[in-house]
């Protein structure tokens, strides 16, 4: 089939990509001349295992192509992508800007029958005023459809090719089929359901699994009090499947550019929709206090913070990503500098992204033992591998103290104690 997909960003190259390899035609469209320029030369602007490869062998297979100009993309196109930002305003309500304006500019330009489908995430009921949007611009047929996306950052691909899912929100059977056509290579289970239905589904998944993991932070909290472990009590809720085991890791709080920005949208929009969502306030502050509480444990075992040097692995919001997004590394970084902190940094490939927000506040050392090297405290705030498998004794060596926060649970406290360190994780 022929697809375009308005927007170059994590969801719309990631799915175009993917598309193309299982057999689609695909012209990607971005208005960044540069990203475009470079995305022709098979080069991604972002790290996601695996997302090179598979844009330059679809080059070369000419089933990817790179476009500013969405008039070029649009007449020979069957289904239209939108696939554009949707970045959290200052009251958390979602920016619907750049949607609307190019669901305008495919009005404009729509010359023939097309499935538009929305993969940007929106809030309910957003569909159908682009519907009205595109309607304005173009009096011919169309139809709309939204298609959430479930990808996880540092799996993207294999989670698109390999879903458990596909979510295809229509208001009649022919935008269906079409869509089923799409994914048929996959073989997936495909769930079809009314437009608004679709949308909330996309919320309503990052908003539960941030709960999931609200939730297990403050039974961490509660077991630091009492002396239970965490990590245990995960493992045993997680063998009931109604609970299930994933996203019930404790650690510093969700970061990303989806979850704290989904969440808050969804608060927001329940609010304009006449529905107090309490419970996703909880959710918030929760994950507002991890960040603190963390910064609390610090001090007390540092005995005070003013003039401390802490290395910091990690500033990623997560591992297998150079995404620095409402990560909680950079902001319990962010805390420790305004309580006087000398900070040390280390991430195995977010550096670049970070020294365009910590630069001149940090040191940003070359590898994980330059970190540790003559500092007060050292704090894990992202759980890479390459931490994992980290020389301990060295660290220790390194360290002015022997002192380790882990905000990740990375390490088993009973070995850390026995290599003499005084090892506070999360929740144990
Ligand atoms: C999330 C969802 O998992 C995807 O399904 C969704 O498509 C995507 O948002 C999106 O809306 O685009 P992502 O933001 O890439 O994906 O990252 P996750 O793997 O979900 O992790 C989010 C945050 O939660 C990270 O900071 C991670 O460290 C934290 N987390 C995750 C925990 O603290 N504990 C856990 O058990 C799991």
């Amino acid at each position: 089939m022929k697809i375009a997909i308005i927007g170059t960003g994590y969801v719309g190259l990631v799915s175009g990509a993917c598309l193309a390899e299982i057999g689609h035609n695909v012209i990607c469209v971005d208005l960044d001349c540069e990203k475009i320029k470079n995305l022709k030369k098979g080069t991604v602007p972002f790290y996601e295992p695996g997302l090179d490869k598979l844009v330059k062998k679809n080059i070369k297979n000419k089933k990817l192509f790179f476009e500013t100009d969405l008039t070029k993309a649009l007449p020979q196109s069957e289904i239209i992508f939108i696939a554009v930002g949707t970045p959290a305003m200052r009251n958390g309500e979602a920016n619907l800007s750049y949607v609307e304006k190019v669901a305008e500019e495919i009005g404009r330009n729509l010359k023939k029958y097309a499935v538009v489908a929305i993969k940007s995430t929106v809030p309910p009921k957003t569909c159908e005023k682009i519907k009205n949007l595109v309607s304005k611009y173009y009096d011919g047929q169309f139809d709309l459809v939204s298609n959430p996306e479930f990808l996880r950052e540092g799996s993207a691909v294999e989670d698109f090719m390999k879903p458990d899912r596909i979510i295809i929100g229509a208001q009649n059977e022919k935008a269906k089929n079409i869509m089923r056509e799409l994914y048929s290579p996959l073989n997936a289970l495909i769930y079809t359901t009314r437009l608004e239905s679709s949308e909330m589904i996309k919320y309503a998944s990052n908003a539960f699994l941030a709960t999931k993991i609200s939730f297990i932070n403050e039974i961490a909290n509660v077991c630091e009090e009492i002396g239970a472990d965490v990590g245990e009590i995960s493992k045993g809720m997680g063998l009931d499947p109604r609970i299930g085991k994933e996203f019930l890791k404790a650690g510093i709080g969700y970061g990303g550019s989806c979850f704290p920005k989904d969440v808050r949208a969804l608060r927001h929009s329940s609010g304009v929709n006449g529905y107090d969502f309490c419970l996703l306030k909880s959710v918030i502050k929760v994950n507002n206090r991890q960040r603190q509480l963390t910064v609390k444990k610090a001090k007390k075992l540092l005995g005070g913070l003013k003039n401390k040097i802490i290395g910091v692995w990690g500033l990623a919001f997560k591992a297998n990503t150079d995404d620095i997004r409402e990560s909680a590394a950079v902001e319990i970084i962010k805390m420790f500098l305004k309580n006087g902190v000398k900070v040390k940094v280390y991430d195995p490939i977010a550096m670049a992204n970070a020294k365009k927000e910590l630069s001149g506040k940090v040191v940003f050392c070359e590898d994980l033992y330059e970190a540790a090297d003559k500092s007060d405290l050292l704090f894990i705030a992202t759980d890479w591998d390459e931490f994992k498998k980290t020389d301990l004794l060295k660290v220790k060596k390194l360290l002015s103290e022997p002192k380790i926060i882990d905000g990740r649970n990375i390490f088993s406290p009973s070995e850390m104690k026995e290599i003499g360190f005084e090892y506070w994780s999360v929740g144990r």
